[in-house]
């Protein structure tokens, strides 16, 4: 076709955002629809409902080729491609909830217009699910004309963060249809992104050396299969990391010089092989467990993914352990805990291993006082079952405190001069749950995670992320 597409992308989270704010950088018509209107009106003023690097500067910057609606009538009828990004929350015993998913398919199908327009599952969804909302189009659709749209999988890799640079320039795009119009369709979309001499927007610029990505074609329940099997490889790596590095500490050797050695594997890498507090957010948790529990369904057992959730919750264990090595007794004891997201770049809290800390230290009587450079806010609407205090900086955190837990590694807390922020403790004790204070300090006691003491500071530095 000679006409650009147009686009609606249903559902406003990180997803639905990330997808609708770079299409219209590409130049597309895009609408975002979502059923609540305080984030519609928000994003109306050019507001985005999270934090976010860089996406609010292209959000403005993309204005003119973005429209927010709460009504699909006003999106759906004229839309070429049809993204479904709505939540799929957990439920008791991992399954993902997809009553969103159903809704937002049944309210696409009663605007379907008749022609061709392709349906695509952005959300991670389990596998079948791609078959169940073409059933659910079918059924629903007031404008039924057989083999009128098609459904594809498009699964999303994005990381909260850097949503930004991966949407625009990811490793790979996955396109699953059962369907040759679909992928077709999608390619179109896509073209800008698989063309090397494409010039992209002025505020997110190509990475040093970027190739264009690799497009991956394949069934719709393979697609839906790569999304899940891609995070749960990931959170396994993880949690290999994490074992081997309980391991190092028991034989005097240091997971970050251990790491650094195997990476130069080709076959293993360095990346996701950071150990520390584990790991949380809104993904690998939540696609872990609905694995399993797709095995579940089938009588198929899945033990490797069962051990990385497992590591994965003895690893935040082991943080609050190793402070009472130190403060046997944490009743009344002063804790600052630097850090509440469950990484940098993010305020999201989603999974954080900062809550289960934070929640056994009060259950054992310490007072905690927190820091996060951006969490704070968020942590005062989603943590208010959790008793802490807020401290504005690093400094009124750590004010006469007896021990200073590091639970995300901010570039602020990676950049801290120890020396001078020990010296406000009543005593100079750190937990430093991400191996990110590399000089040892004059005077105190760091703990670290599968480090060796003695090595801190000479361990090779970039062996991870
Ligand atoms: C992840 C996937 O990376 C992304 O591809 C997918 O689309 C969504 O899930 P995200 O949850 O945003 O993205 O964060 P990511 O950067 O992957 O980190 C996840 C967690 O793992 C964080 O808590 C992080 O601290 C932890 N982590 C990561 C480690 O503990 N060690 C590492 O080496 C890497």
């Amino acid at each position: 076709s000679t006409e650009a597409l147009k686009v609606a992308v249903v559902g406003t989270g990180y997803v639905g955002m990330g997808t609708a704010v770079m299409l219209a950088s590409l130049g597309y018509d895009v609408v975002g629809v979502d059923i609540d209107e305080r984030k519609v009106e928000m994003l109306r003023r050019g507001e985005l409902p999270i934090y976010e690097p860089g996406l609010e500067d292209l959000l403005r910057a993309s204005a003119e080729r973005l429209r927010w609606t709460s009504d699909y009538a006003a999106a759906i009828p004229e839309a070429d491609v049809i993204f479904i990004c709505v939540g799929t929350p957990p439920m008791a015993g991992g399954a993902p909830n997809l009553q969103y998913v159903a809704e937002a398919a049944q309210s696409v199908a009663r605007h379907l217009n008749g022609k061709l327009q392709v349906v695509v599952n952005k959300s991670t969804v389990p596998v079948g699910t791609g078959d169940w909302v073409s059933r659910l189009l079918e059924e629903h659709a007031e404008n039924y004309h057989a083999n009128r749209y098609v459904v594809v999988s498009n699964p999303e890799f994005l990381r909260e963060g850097t949503a930004l640079h991966d949407s625009l320039y990811p490793d790979r795009i996955v396109l699953g249809s059962d369907r040759p119009q679909g992928i077709a369709r999608m390619r179109e979309l896509y073209a800008p992104l698989l063309d090397q001499t494409f010039t992209p927007p002025a505020c997110a610029p190509r990475p040093e050396g970027y190739t264009v990505p690799e497009l991956v074609t394949t069934s719709l329940s393979s697609a839906e299969m790569i999304k899940y099997a891609a995070n749960a490889f990931l959170a396994l790596k993880i949690s290999f990391a994490n074992e081997i590095a309980g391991l190092c500490e028991c034989v005097n050797a240091d997971i970050l010089e251990v790491t650094y050695g195997i990476g130069f594997d080709r076959r293993i890498g360095h990346r996701f092989l950071a150990a520390g507090a584990g790991w949380g957010g809104s993904c690998f948790g939540k696609d872990t467990s609905a694995l399993i529990s797709t095995g579940g369904e089938y009588g198929y057992a899945m033990p490797i993914l069962e051990a990385a959730i497992q590591i994965n919750q003895r690893q935040r264990h082991l943080v609050v352990n190793k402070l009472q090595r130190h403060l046997p007794r944490l009743q009344g004891k002063r804790v600052a805990v630097l850090g509440l997201a469950f990484k940098p770049n993010t305020d999201d809290l989603r999974d954080a291993p900062a809550h289960d800390c934070i929640a056994r230290l009060t259950a054992l009587g310490a007072k905690v006082r927190v820091h996060d450079p951006v969490a704070l806010a968020a942590a005062r609407r989603e943590w208010s079952h959790l008793k802490y205090d807020e401290a504005q900086s690093v400094e009124e955190a750590l004010r006469g405190a007896d021990a200073v837990l590091v639970m995300t590694e901010w570039p602020e807390y990676c950049a801290l001069d120890w020396d001078v922020a020990l010296s406000g403790m009543r005593n100079a004790l750190v937990i430093d749950t991400r191996n990110v204070i590399r000089t040892r300090p004059r005077y105190g006691t760091v703990e670290q995670i599968g480090r060796r003491p003695t090595l801190m500071g000479a361990a090779p530095l970039e062996a991870s992320a």
